[in-house]
């Protein structure tokens, strides 16, 4: 076993260590055990994770005794809907899982969101380990406790929030992904820098590209000071009343532009991550919030990283700047009908703000839209 972390999340009754680790699914069930009555768990997973993973994840927990039962589902966004969700409660149910049972989510943001919304719904909750296994789950959506599914509305309008008692990171996974998968990931990775730790910021620019490379000691520790991040907000915010809006800079572009594009192929959510961060860098400077600058170092780092940064770098046609303005207000972080910004005073440094004039996202956008020569 090579070197380990440990980020706490200190949520009160609701505490938990998030674990952090090359090796981990084969330490899996040194880890869960403590947390269990009967030595028997859930999984829930799908189709390309079971087929890398699981039977690791099999014998990690059958070193310590532990049986486990696997639910495998289809792999894709479209997963993350009622049907799939209600065939994971009905399983878990035919399982009969009880009250003190644990459910464990073993694959990428999906499969987290859906099997954490299972396990807060079922007998009206049950508890539920978050193995990650995309560096954007890693990151940031098994650290939290948001749970969720989609809607026909919205992506991520049905859900609940119920912290997990356990999270196992295991950085030796991350060699699976594809390199796309990987970079989209990163997009969230910096956006942790860019929000609030300018100090990381640099320390990504200077290790980001050997990170990306397949360094697992330079991973480790990206994904430790993003977990750190995290939970540092979410101890201050667990259900979003404030601070917590900051983890979504990027997100308000992101999500138009993905809508845009039909939450295909064409952008990965982190890819419109790193692209929204660019856009939200650039409306800042707009605003006279920054220097120039600022956005053209964001712009440089994912430039350097080999990530997707500017519009033009999305195939195929986007629509115009009024469209993806309209877009934005179906966010779900539109409040009393304003959109809410996360906009930065520097690398390092940003904040909420609901006063962002409509002309002014239009001209960073219709500039963002001009094709670059
Ligand atoms: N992914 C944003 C949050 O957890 O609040």
């Amino acid at each position: 076993m090579s070197e380990m972390a440990t980020v706490h999340v200190p949520l009160g009754a609701r505490a938990y260590d998030v674990r952090i680790g090359s090796g981990l699914l084969a330490r899996a069930g040194t880890e869960i055990a403590p947390l269990l009555g009967r030595r028997r768990v859930f999984v829930v997973t799908e189709d390309r994770v079971a087929a890398l993973h699981l039977e690791a994840l099999r014998a990690g927990l059958g070193a310590e005794g532990i049986t486990m039962e696997a639910l495998i589902l289809p792999p894709g966004e479209s997963t993350k809907g009622w049907p799939e969700f209600t065939r994971t409660v009905e399983w878990l149910l035919e399982q009969r899982v009880e009250r003190k049972d644990m459910v464990v989510a073993f694959g990428g943001g999906v499969i987290g969101d859906l099997a954490g919304f299972a396990a807060a719904v079922l007998r009206r909750g049950v508890r539920f380990v978050q193995i990650p296994t995309s560096l954007l789950a890693q990151v940031d959506s098994s650290v939290g406790g948001k749970t969720g599914i989609n809607s026909v509305h919205g992506k991520n309008l049905i859900g609940a929030f119920h912290q997990p008692s356990l999270v196992l990171a295991d950085i030796s996974v991350l060699g699976t992904l594809s390199e796309r998968d990987f970079l989209a990931g990163y997009g969230e990775v910096q956006k942790y820098g860019l929000l609030g730790d300018d100090a990381f910021f640099e320390w990504l620019e200077a290790n980001g590209p050997a990170l990306a490379a397949g360094d697992d000691a330079l991973r480790l520790e990206a994904v430790r000071r993003s977990v750190q991040m995290k939970a540092d907000i979410v101890e201050r915010d667990e259900t979003e009343q404030g601070d917590r809006a900051l983890l979504n800079l990027g997100h308000t572009f992101c999500h138009a532009l993905e809508a845009a594009t039909g939450y295909s192929d064409r952008l990965l959510h982190g890819e419109g991550v790193a692209i929204g961060c660019a856009l939200a860098f650039e409306l800042s400077y707009r605003l006279g919030l920054v220097s120039q600058e600022e956005p053209s170092r964001v712009r440089a780092h994912l430039a350097a990283m080999g990530m997707k940064k500017d519009l033009s770098d999305i195939p195929g046609d986007l629509p115009d700047a009024d469209a993806l303005l309209d877009l934005m207000g179906q966010d779900k972080k539109v409040v009393d009908g304003q959109l809410r910004f996360i906009l930065a005073r520097r690398i390092g440094e940003a904040f909420v703000t609901a006063d962002v004039p409509r002309k002014d996202v239009h001209a960073v956008l219709t500039e963002a839209l001009r094709p670059r020569g």
